[in-house]
């Protein structure tokens, strides 16, 4: 059986097919238990640090509610709240954190701050996002995926669109090469994952039968994909002058129903880990309409709002389960 006790959870290519999958089987299981009434508590008395050096509302619900739900305590350390960053380094903060914690969750720029944490801490570290990676998420994606498609998850196929020179794009890249599944990269190439990352992406490919693609061709992308997937144009830490250079490359890329009627497949579902630019009402997305005069980016609010493709919020629901599954995989006594 699959052991996971006292594992960090800090990139996807930490681990092997079969222990994704095993968290993947894990949050489905815990997800009918929560919804049945029936839930057992695995980690009462456990404590459990979140460190967000970057803003986030479904990232730290999730692990604020997936430890009430098990019984288990948490503390919030905002981004600024802690001594992290500022006059403490990143070692002394892992030693110390790990004296009062059962595990830490970090979120920040660094993939090497929340590796360095890991090295330290002396119990389990969570990446919640970094600027490499978001492996959480692609948990709560591929529990989604398997709810919304019939096909085993090597028959299954999805196209990630937009900036895949990012977190999102790493992610999507290196998850869908170690479940075998069929992955296509639809970007202009500067914004194509950095070589280092292809290149690990395509030798997991080899062993596990994965399919890999990079394309700048839409149309090419997505044909007969399952699942159409993107993320938003900037990513946090990112300065503000790079918005009107994304938008220049990317509009081509925005996610509309006309991509989805490209798939050929008229079940295609749609995907956005969230926050998204659906529609561009909130203070950043004014300032972009006033600027470009465009009401949507990565992805239209037909897209977004339709009820027979967009699956967005049991995908947002799903960082929870998926979250709740490592949080018992790696502590439950
Ligand atoms: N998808 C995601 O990580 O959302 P938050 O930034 O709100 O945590
Ligand atoms: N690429 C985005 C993902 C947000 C969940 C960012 O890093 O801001």
């Amino acid at each position: 059986a699959t052991d996971l006790t006292g594992r960090h959870f800090l990139k996807e290519l930490d681990f092997s097919p079969e222990e994704f999958r095993h968290l993947i089987d894990l949050a489905a299981e815990l997800k009918v238990a929560k919804k049945a009434g029936a839930e057992q508590q695995r980690l009462r008395g456990r404590t459990i640090a979140l460190v967000f050096e970057k803003t986030s509302t479904r990232t730290r619900c999730a692990f604020e509610v997936a430890a009430a739900d098990q019984g288990a305590g948490t503390t919030y350390l905002d981004p600024g709240g802690s001594q992290l960053g500022h006059k403490e380094s990143v070692r002394d903060t892992a030693r110390v954190l790990g004296r009062m914690y059962d595990g830490i969750e970090y979120r920040g720029s660094g993939q090497a701050v929340v590796e360095e944490l890991a090295a330290y801490a002396g119990v389990p570290v969570y990446n919640g996002l970094t600027d490499d990676w978001h492996p959480t998420q692609m948990l709560a994606d591929v529990l989604t995926m398997t709810e919304h498609c019939a096909k085993p998850l090597d028959g299954t196929a999805y196209a990630y669109l937009g900036d895949a020179r990012n977190n999102m794009g790493n992610s999507y890249l290196v998850t869908g090469a170690l479940l075998g599944m069929d992955v296509r990269i639809v970007a202009p190439r500067v914004l194509w994952p950095e070589e280092a990352v292809v290149a690990q992406a395509r030798a997991l490919a080899g062993r596990t039968g994965a399919r890999i693609s990079l394309t700048e061709d839409v149309e090419e992308g997505v044909r007969a994909a399952d699942f159409v997937a993107t993320d938003v144009w900037v990513s946090m830490g990112e300065p503000k002058e790079v918005w009107d250079e994304r938008i220049a490359l990317l509009r081509p890329y925005s996610v509309t129903m006309d991509v989805l009627r490209a798939t050929g497949n008229p079940d295609v579902k749609f995907l956005h880990c969230l926050p998204a630019f659906h529609d561009l009402g909130t203070a950043v997305g004014r300032e972009i309409h006033a600027r470009h005069g465009l009401d949507s980016l990565e992805v239209t609010d037909e897209v977004f709002e339709s009820a027979e493709h967009s699956v967005v919020f049991d995908e947002a629901e799903n960082r929870m389960h998926t979250i709740k599954a490592v949080l018992v995989a790696t502590l439950a006594r």
